[in-house]
């Protein structure tokens, strides 16, 4: 979503944009290392960070940090000061963003955490003429009044909102559907696959071994949240489908989506040490939809879903030769129906998670915005 709309378009380098970065993770890390990738290079000079925050530590210099030099944020132990590289530190500082950020035409932040106190100030950084770039779901993907005060901040302080990390890690999805709208085209519906770990889980789960044996190796490969049943209770991807829904022009409550979760309840009481052994508790349910699903000649696919004005959120068994019953690997599948593509669905498909791509769609929000001046 954005009030402003982004837009292409580049020239000449002349005063910087000016960013701050929220979060040295997975993610911000990879947006650390790209914009060292850039220093020097034409599109480099176009963005000066000046500010790099972790929960533990910050780094702010006027002139610009090292991209480099901000990635030791993330092996920095609390409280610990970095001297001599051009910055100095304090706590990560929500108040004090606009002062970080200090003046230039133009200003943003870059939100690469999973923070809902740093998701909650979208609006009031939006309102303040900072333009937002956001991996981090929590911003849209919460309550309608949240997402209604991030449009009425962007709109107010004139800021675009920048939102193709949130869902399928910046496949051209919710580009997609805000094209085809302002195209005139109507949305008539959206289903998909939009979890990298529950697609791998149910690419790979055959029936014969048992299911928790797959979650173990999904979450030793990194695929899954270090609790998996983050991933398993189908909250992640009912973030995503209410962002989708929203940018349909569907304004969902978050309550409305039926979630079906694949946690039973004696697992999702657990102390988070406790589940790795309890894990088997899923198998005899799974074998039992698996072994259904297949003398239908049907796949098992973890879908989301939004009809009308109704939302789901859970498994489904596909015919083979139903366009969201392939896909391999984490790979995120979506398909649109429209005024145009009613028949046949618009499909998309491709890796929807990790840090790259993730990354690498934070960046592309942030040129847009750039672009959007033509001295940058
Ligand atoms: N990983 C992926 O493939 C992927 C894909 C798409 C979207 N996303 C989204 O991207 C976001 C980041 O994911 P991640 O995997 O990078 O998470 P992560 O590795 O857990 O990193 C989160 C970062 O946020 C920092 N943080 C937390 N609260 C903060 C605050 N108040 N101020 C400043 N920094 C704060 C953490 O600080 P500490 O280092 O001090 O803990 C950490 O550096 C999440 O919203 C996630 O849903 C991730």
């Amino acid at each position: 979503m954005s009030a402003v709309p982004l837009a292409t378009g580049a020239a000449a380098a002349s005063t910087p944009a000016r960013v701050a970065l929220l979060g040295t993770g997975t993610v911000g890390s990879a947006v650390l290392a790209k914009l060292a990738e850039w220093a020097g290079t034409p599109r480099g000079r176009r963005l000066s960070l000046v500010y790099a925050a972790n929960s533990r530590a910050a780094m702010h210099a006027e002139a610009g940090l090292c991209a480099r030099a901000a990635q030791s944020l993330a092996l920095m132990p609390a409280g610990q000061l970095l001297r001599g590289i051009g910055g100095s530190t304090c706590a990560s500082d929500l108040d004090d963003i606009e002062r970080h950020l200090g003046f230039a035409d133009t200003r943003i932040l870059i939100d690469a955490t999973a923070s809902d106190r740093v998701a909650a100030r979208h609006p009031e950084w939006l309102a303040q003429g900072i333009h937002v770039v956001t991996a981090c779901k929590l911003g849209q993907g919460t309550s309608l009044a949240r997402w209604r005060a991030i449009r009425t901040g962007a709109a107010r302080g004139g800021a675009c909102y920048g939102d193709s990390a949130t869902v399928g890690a910046g496949l051209p999805l919710l580009r997609s559907i805000r094209d085809l709208q302002a195209g005139g085209d109507r949305i008539h519906a959206i289903a998909g696959v939009l979890s990298g770990s529950l697609a791998w889980l149910f690419n790979h789960y055959d029936g014969l071994r048992p299911f928790s044996g797959f979650v173990r190796e999904a979450r030793d490969a990194g695929y899954t949240e270090p609790d998996p049943r983050e991933d398993l209770s189908g909250e992640d991807v009912r973030r995503k489908l209410l962002i989708l829904a929203r940018s349909a022009g569907v304004e969902l409550d978050s309550g409305a989506v039926e979630v079906e979760s694949l946690v039973p309840t004696a697992l999702a009481g657990l102390p988070l040490g406790h589940v790795d052994a309890a894990l088997s508790r899923l198998d005899a349910s799974l074998r039992e939809r698996f072994a259904a699903a297949r003398k239908g000649g049907a796949k098992l696919r973890f879908i989301a879903r939004l009809e009308g004005s109704g939302a789901r959120v859970g498994l489904e068994s596909l015919p083979d030769a139903h366009p969201l019953a392939g896909g391999a690997g984490t790979d995120n599948r979506i398909a649109i129906w429209s005024d145009r593509y009613r028949e046949q669905p618009l499909v998309i498909q491709g890796p929807g998670a990790g840090a790259e791509v993730t990354a690498a769609a934070l960046l592309d929000d942030v040129l847009r915005i750039v672009g959007r001046r033509p001295d940058l």
